[in-house]
């Protein structure tokens, strides 16, 4: 039987020491003051059993890592109409890149780049009453943790920088893919990044995931069909212009955000979350990575 104890705090503890740890993000100008030390990882087994190394209870910024969770949501909402606004294609560049979007007449290539994650946001700004609470409740209650919250200082930092953002929600809007004013999807866009959870609250929320879309609390949030699609999606987009180096040198369906977060799971077996502040060139957690490849090519656990 694998000891995934020793696994875990054997990679914990050689990597901790590394010296190069990649880049904190700066274009959000709240996270550039992240201590790129931080390191922890926590896995939640399906047989109910948990595991955990360092900074695994330290909140961060979930940043791209909530376009999974405001899917599901817009998921549960929509079904298969989902996809007459957005596609599922990788799209082989940057999380931010424009050029496809204006090419392709405002269909964003996949709801995990930030233009499909922000017609994502338009579809619950309609569906939900009250957006922000109801969105953050949905986290809380999937993730059996009502301590969840938004970091509103992160939020109001990226308003102020979101330049990209308020290109893309304009290019979306002329197109006709947004349906609610560009300040109000992108007001939810900023807080839905801005939430702050533990490596150890990720994997609980995406234990809905791992489990054919049963939370911990074993309730259906989303049918097993679109549990299915979600992490099609996130294996083939989840790393932006990285997705197949992460398929390649890990093997799972996963996804990163700028805070420096990485999940990923084997469905039916495990949810394993990262934080390590610094990333690649490609935006992605370069510690994370490292961990991850290590951790499935140790264990030999890994879709493939
Ligand atoms: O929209 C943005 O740029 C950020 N709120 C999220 C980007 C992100 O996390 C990309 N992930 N690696």
């Amino acid at each position: 039987m694998l000891d995934f104890n020793t696994i875990i705090n054997n990679i914990h503890s050689n990597l901790k020491n590394e010296v190069v740890k990649g880049v904190v993000a700066s274009y959000i100008p709240e996270l550039s003051k992240q201590d790129v030390n931080h390191f922890g990882i926590f896995m939640q087994h399906m047989d109910g059993r948990t595991f955990m190394a360092g900074d695994a209870n330290v909140p961060f910024s979930i940043q791209s890592i909530s376009k999974v969770l405001t899917l599901s949501k817009a998921i549960a909402f929509e079904d298969n109409n989902l996809w007459t606004r957005v596609d599922v294609e990788p799209s082989g560049n940057p999380f931010n890149h424009l050029s496809l979007l204006e090419l392709e007449n405002g269909i964003p290539r996949n709801p995990l780049i930030n233009a499909g994650a922000i017609v994502v946001a338009d579809i619950l700004c309609t569906q939900f009453k009250n957006p922000k609470a109801d969105f953050l409740q949905y986290v809380r209650d999937i993730s059996n943790d009502q301590s969840i919250k938004y970091n509103y200082k992160v939020a109001a930092s990226e308003k102020l920088t979101g330049y990209n953002n308020y290109a893309a929600a304009n290019l979306l809007k002329s197109f006709g893919n947004l349906h609610n004013d560009v300040e109000v999807v992108l007001d939810f866009y900023f807080h839905q990044c801005a939430l702050e959870m533990t490596c150890a609250q990720v994997a609980k929320a995406f234990y809905v995931f791992a489990n054919s879309g049963k939370c911990v609390n074993n309730k259906q949030h989303v049918t097993v069909s679109q549990a299915k699609r979600i992490n099609a999606i996130m294996l083939t987009c989840g790393f932006y212009d990285e997705s197949g180096e992460f398929a390649f040198e890990v093997g799972l369906p996963g996804k990163s955000g700028v805070g420096g977060g990485i999940v990923a799971l084997l469905p039916n077996k495990f949810v394993i979350t990262t934080w390590s502040p610094g990333l690649n060139a490609k935006g992605n957690s370069l510690i994370g990575m490292q961990a991850l490849e290590q951790f499935t090519t140790q264990t030999n656990l890994s879709i493939f």
